[in-house]
This record gives structure tokens, sequence and C-alpha cells, in this order.
């Protein structure tokens, strides 16, 4: 585990962290949403626009040629990232929601199919299996989490039946930080035949994600929650299977043989990465990936389960403190979701900006469903990374347990 002194020393490439102490420096504990980037990171993006600012992939000069070697090498980082069998498993996109709707309007479900989720997906998979249900007629079968609020595979194994066409999943919660056992999801859905869609979102930045082990067989995930730049998503499709998965868009670049009436979808990934591309962005996310993998992904996942130890230890014993379960800090990587009775998330995520410097999620985090199911309006949400100190959690511990003193206790 990186000790706090390594912490200190990658802060120093944040430049919002790196300013002297004293002198404005948030205390940023906002990275599920997305993740400070290092000066590595905005360098290549910097020298993306200084040096050859030009489009990949069809011009012929050298500047072009630069951008295409460049996203060449982004994407082969990924897929070394992700062991993937090659770079043309993986495809840029400008998030995760694309890649997931990509996998879900692509595939050809249709009326009856069943697809098996979660009752805590974010939205970007709750709202279009809405949408599947009322333009195709395809079904949901919602998989109960357990009363201790982790993932119930025996619930799971019970869904799954031979009319499943699709798993389509959020490995790691966004609202609870829990993480489902994706191989044993994986394997029982593949003895029933389905195909299983992981949304990686809030897994990749700290899980070492294999999707050979996995088997998975189609995963999404988006760069600016990696150290990434904005807008970038990453998208796995496994090779045996991206002849029968259709792009979402249509138009220049990833079509041949193109005649007055007909055209030919060019093979994954050129046809999921239709139009200029996002250039910067995939040459940023190359420099992102190796930034985390100079860091070590356990590395950072055992720092953020060691802060989130002493936030627990120190708030969970709070009578008007509600933490969203699981309770044990081992489950929830780096997200800590909590109330305080007699304020909404959003008051206290703005009392805590306004008066302590620190930034946190608050509202219902794109997870509505799982809100409303539990009969909450919502909730903050803090999240920490490769970059937080102890320090800075004993800030947030503090100032967490100095506003709830100070709110009056409804009898
Ligand atoms: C679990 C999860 N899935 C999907 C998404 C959607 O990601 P994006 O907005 O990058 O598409 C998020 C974003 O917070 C997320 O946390």
């Amino acid at each position: 585990m990186p000790t706090q002194m390594d912490a200190e020393k990658l802060r120093r490439d944040f430049s919002v962290l790196a300013r002297k102490k004293g002198a404005g420096v948030p205390i940023y504990l906002d990275s599920a949403c997305q993740t400070l980037r290092p000066k590595q990171v905005t360098d290549a993006v910097a020298e993306y626009y200084e040096s050859y600012p030009a489009c990949g992939g069809r011009s012929v000069h050298r500047f072009a040629t630069e951008v295409s070697l460049r996203c060449d090498a982004a994407r082969e980082k990924v897929a070394g990232f992700f062991n993937a069998d090659g770079p043309n498993e993986i495809a840029f996109m400008k998030n995760t929601t694309e890649g997931l709707n990509t996998v879900l309007f692509g595939s050809g479900l249709k009326s009856g199919d069943e697809v098996v989720t979660t009752d805590y997906e974010h939205n970007s998979i709750h709202v279009p299996l809405i949408q599947l249900a009322r333009t195709k007629g395809v079904k949901r079968r919602t998989v109960k989490s357990a009363d201790d609020g982790t993932f119930d595979l025996n619930a799971f194994e019970e869904l799954v039946t031979k009319k499943t066409k699709m798993v389509a999943m959020c490995l790691t919660s966004n609202v609870t930080g829990h993480t489902l056992p994706a191989k044993e999801v994986v394997d029982i859905a593949h003895a029933n035949g389905a195909r299983v869609l992981l949304d990686a979102a809030q897994a990749a930045p700290s899980i070492k994600l294999d999707v050979r082990a996995l088997k998975v067989d189609y995963m999404a995930a988006s760069a600016h929650k990696m150290c990434g730049p904005s807008g970038v998503g990453l998208f796995y499709c496994r090779s045996d299977l991206s002849d029968g998965l259709g792009p979402l868009i249509f138009g220049g670049h990833g079509v041949t043989d193109i005649s007055v009436d007909s055209f030919n979808l060019l093979p994954a990934p050129e046809k999921f990465e239709t139009g200029l591309q996002n250039y910067s962005g995939i040459i940023g996310t190359g420099a992102a990936i190796d930034y985390l993998d100079m860091v070590g992904l356990d590395e950072i996942r055992s720092h953020e389960i060691e802060l989130n130890k002493r936030i627990t230890r120190a708030l969970h014993g709070i009578s008007s403190v509600t933490l969203l379960p699981p309770l044990d800090p081992n489950l929830r990587g780096g997200i800590f979701s909590f109330n305080i009775q007699g304020l909404t998330g959003h008051d206290v995520a703005m009392i805590l900006d306004n008066s302590r410097n620190i930034m946190m999620r608050s509202g219902m985090h794109c997870c509505h469903s799982y809100f409303r199911a539990h009969g909450l309006d919502g909730c903050a949400r803090a999240s920490v990374y490769l970059y937080n100190t102890q320090e800075e959690a004993d800030i947030f511990i503090e100032a967490v347990a100095g506003l709830a003193r100070s709110v009056p206790r409804r009898r």
C-alpha cells in the first residue's frame, strides 16, 4: 500500500493540489465522478494541440500520421490494461454510457428476450432497459440486493434461465461502492447461454480487470474516472462478437464500399468510431494508462480502502450519520455514501464546500431507482482516490462530525 508519503508525492503531479498549503487547496472527494488529472495527462493533451493538432486516419500528411500513431499506441495501452486479446477489441467512445448503449441497442434484443440486471444500476443501464421494454418488449429481471447491501449471487442464479439473453450489470456501484463477484456472474450467465455486459465505470479506476480471465463479453468504462481526459469512453467487445454488434451511429470513417445506395461497415473498432474523434482525449488516455500503471492498481485500491476504513471507523458510530451499506469498508473501495439526519445530501455538500473547501457529490447520483426503492431523497458521497491523504480524511471526519452535532435532533 502506498504510504502517506507516496500520496503526498503523487499530489505534486496534480496542479490543483500542488499549490501551497492554505492557498485554497481543495479537499477533492469527488473522484467517483471525475478524477483529477496529472500533469502527464494534461501535457499529452496540450502537446496534441500545440504540436500536431490534426485529424487521424484520414489525411496523409505528417501531422495526421502522428495522430494516427499516437491513437494506435493509446489503444494498445488500453488493450494491455484490460488484458484484451488485441487492440481491435478496444473502441474509443465518449463515455461509459455510449458503450453500454451500443451493446443494449446493437445486439438485436427482441420481444420476450430477458435481460438480468441489479437493483442498483446507474441510469446508463437502467434507462436503456426501460426504453428497450417500451420499444421492443424486452423483459427486465432484477436481482434484489441482500439486506447487507451486497450482491445476492443465489438470487442471481435463480433468475438466470435459458430465456436470459443478456446480463447487464454494474460491476462496482457508484452509490455503495460494492463490487459484485464478476467471475461467478459470467460463468453462471454463460452456462445459460447469455452474454455479459459489465459496466466497469467505477471498477476500472482501481481494480485490475482481466477481460480474458473473466471471459466477459462486453465492458465499458470512462477515462475521466481514471485520471484521463473528460469525454473518453473505453469500450471492450470480444473479437468473436464484434461482427454481430451494430454501431449506434452511422456516417464517415466506420464504413467502406459506399455507393449511391449501399455501404458496408468496417470491422471493429472502426465501425464503432464514426465521425471525427476526440484525438487529444484518446492520446491523453494513453498517458493516463501509463500513469495508473506507474502507480499500480493494487496500491490504489489498498490506499482507498485504508482511507475509507479510517473515515468509517470515525463516523459510523455517530447516531445521526447514516452510512449506505455495505458497512464494511473493505467492500466499498473508495466510496463513503452517507446522510446526516435533518439535512439533505445537497445541504451537506454545499456546507462542506463553503466552510471547509471539501468537494463531494450529492443527490441521487444517476441511480434514482435505488434511492426510490430505499425511500431516500439521495445522499452525500465522498470518494477518495490515489492523491487523498490521511490528513484530508481527518479534516473530512471532523467536518462531518461537527456538522452532525450542529443539527438539532428530531424526536
Ligand atoms: C457505475 C457507473 N456507470 C455508468 C456511469 C456513466 O458514466 P459516463 O457518464 O462516463 O457515461 C457512471 C458515472 O458516474 C457510473 O458511476
